[in-house]
């Protein structure tokens, strides 16, 4: 899939995709242009009913996103700053709403604009050299991709606070015993732990795993008498597929489910 100019988007393993934000030289910094090729991969993803994991990292050693592009952003209007902010936070909202699981793979720098991108997967794998922060404030301004609000989701306010108004990195092991991210690995292997979990969902049932999903994200912005009354309807349906029959009677028969 060679049409895009700032990112890579690869499928692998028939239902496997990774998408590479691919601008070494500017640590991966997100322009607009990047931001609607992003756009269009995740359209690509969504459109392919056999995709079942979605991978995002960034391109080389150095960093996953080292932030909105600067050089791009410092002359912005305040409502070309609105502008460029609101078509981030609906790309970024595509993770989040993207049917199939979305990792992301945090093999370096993960800073303003792309600390949020992480923020927006589903979850995070670290590498040992990861950075993660929110700088914004080291340069005049607010987070304005989402990190203000989703990084007091993850982490808590408190902790959340402290990185948004110090503009703080916090290393791999932080973000580890933070909750921020879910594992760390050297990062020879982050690449390959990010394929065998994602080897791992695909061999779950998918439309399970999809409305696992669809449950989680809805369900967190609900309260929770809702939420489990959402959770009852989407498990109820869940019995509506074949994936249910095969998953069970695989079970019974001692035998790997085929789904
Ligand atoms: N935008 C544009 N260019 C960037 C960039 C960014 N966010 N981050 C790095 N670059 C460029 C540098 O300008 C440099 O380019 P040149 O080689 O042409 O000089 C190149 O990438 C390599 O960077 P450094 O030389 O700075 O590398 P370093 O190892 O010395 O430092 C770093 C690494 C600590 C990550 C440093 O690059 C840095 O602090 N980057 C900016 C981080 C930042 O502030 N991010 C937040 C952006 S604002 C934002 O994202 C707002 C929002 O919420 C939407």
């Amino acid at each position: 899939m060679d049409q895009f100019e700032n990112i890579l988007l690869e499928k692998l393993d028939g239902n496997l995709y990774c998408l590479t934000i691919n601008r070494p030289k500017v640590l991966n910094a997100l322009n607009q242009q990047t931001l609607l090729e992003m756009d269009a991969a995740l359209q690509i993803v969504a459109d392919d009913s056999s995709a079942r994991v979605l991978l995002v990292t960034g391109s080389g050693e150095k960093a996953f996103v080292a932030g909105a592009d600067i050089s791009q952003m410092q002359n912005l209007t305040p409502l070309q700053a609105k502008k460029f902010g609101e078509t981030a936070l609906a790309v970024f909202r595509r993770f989040e709403t993207l049917d199939v699981p979305v990792i992301a793979l945090v093999n370096g720098f993960a800073l303003g604009g792309g600390c949020e991108l992480a923020l927006s997967c589903d979850f995070i794998l670290a590498s040992e050299n990861a950075k993660l922060g929110q700088p914004e404030v080291c340069l005049g301004v607010t987070p304005g991709f989402g990190g203000s609000q989703r990084l007091p989701r993850i982490v808590g306010r408190a902790m959340a606070m402290e990185m948004l108004v110090s503009g703080r990195m916090v290393d791999a092991n932080e973000a580890l015993q933070r909750g921020l991210v879910n594992h760390v690995y050297p990062q020879a292997e982050l690449l390959e732990q990010g394929l065998k979990l994602a080897a791992k969902i695909c061999k779950n049932g998918p439309v399970a795993v999809k409305l696992t999903k669809e449950l989680v994200q809805r369900g967190q912005d609900l309260d929770l008498e809702n939420a489990c009354a959402m959770e009852s309807d989407l498990f109820g349906l869940s019995f509506a597929s074949d994936e249910q029959s095969e998953g069970m009677q695989a079970f019974l028969e001692k035998r790997q489910a085929n789904f």
